[in-house]
């Protein structure tokens, strides 16, 4: 079995009346990995999203090259449908996609289309209500439900087709800090139950206590891609990449490089005030 749940080879990409938007894409996501997507407006981070799952080229046209697979398979050819069943996908508007009247049939929605028996459905409606921390809501109308609620309902309805990967595009982008700090301490705890794959696009500051790889784009290139630490390393030896490290670690990755010291793998700012307290205070001074 291979470990690796997605690979993008010589992938190029332009929609329909764009220029190249993905140049030369080679990555690969790691099964079981917590993988982050980062890099500047405009880069390319939605549309290398959707091509993890088939609906660029499939759905939106344009020109392209090169190949994608997931989970040992090619996708090309293959019906978004299909790979939606291995591979959740929740995007940045997510009350776009919301289709139904209450939350139980929000979640059925998809399972129904897929020809899950009446007896699978409630089954995975219940037990996907229950992961994402709304146990039991089935009958609440969507409108009965706050934002966040709603966030995690959409979570759920792509939870409920069980993918090995889930990908997730900006998914707190109408949430709060607070909020967002708590879906993502919600997900994390879902990818460590299921043990599945996760690809998360947003802002690294969100990302640091959780993810295990990075991947940077910019200008349609993976600049950088790895494991977190080392990628962290590779990002701030090139100027232009830095700005879209997480702050504690352009903190720290200065601090090693002005002082020629070794600092901790800091994924809060409580370890690293810990490790700043014991080794400068008093002692190193600037
Ligand atoms: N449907 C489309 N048709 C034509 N061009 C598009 C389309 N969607 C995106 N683009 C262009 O493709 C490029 C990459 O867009 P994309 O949304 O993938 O970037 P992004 O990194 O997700 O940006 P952001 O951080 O703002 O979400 C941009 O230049 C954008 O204008
Ligand atoms: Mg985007």
């Amino acid at each position: 079995m291979s470990d690796t749940a997605i690979r993008i080879t010589d992938f190029y990409f332009a929609y329909l009346n764009s220029d190249l938007v993905l140049k030369d894409i080679n990555l690969e996501i790691q099964k079981g990995s917590f993988t982050a997507i980062a890099g500047p407006s405009g880069a390319g981070k939605t549309t290398l999203c959707k091509a993890m799952t088939g609906i660029v080229p499939h759905y939106y046209g344009g020109r392209y090259h090169g190949s994608v697979e997931v989970l040992g398979e090619d996708i090309r050819g293959r019906k978004i449908s299909e790979i939606a069943m291995r591979v959740g996908i929740m995007m940045d508007d997510y009350e776009s996609q919301m289709v139904s009247l209450t939350a139980g049939e929000e979640i059925a929605f998809g399972l129904l289309n897929h020809g899950f028996s009446p007896e699978e459905v409630d089954k995975r409606v219940s037990q996907a209500l229950a992961d994402v921390g709304l146990p039991g809501r089935e009958n609440y109308q969507l409108d009965e439900l706050s934002g966040g609620q709603r966030q995690r309902l959409l979570l759920a309805s792509v939870l409920a087709c069980r993918p090995e990967v889930l990908i997730l595009d900006e998914p707190v982008s109408a949430l709060d800090p607070d909020g967002a700090r708590s879906l993502y301490a919600l997900l994390y705890k879902i990818y460590q139950q299921h043990r599945m794959t996760v690809v998360v696009e947003h802002d690294l500051n969100y990302l640091l206590p959780y993810m295990t790889d990075l991947v940077l784009i910019s200008g349609g290139e993976a600049r950088v891609q790895g494991r977190f630490e080392a990628a962290a390393r590779a990002a701030f030896a090139q100027e232009d990449l830095r700005e879209n490290l997480p702050e504690l670690w352009l903190v720290k990755l200065g601090l090693e490089e002005k002082y020629q010291v070794r600092l901790g793998s800091w994924r809060t700012e409580e370890e690293a005030e810990k490790e700043l307290l014991q080794k400068f205070q008093g002692g190193g001074k600037a």
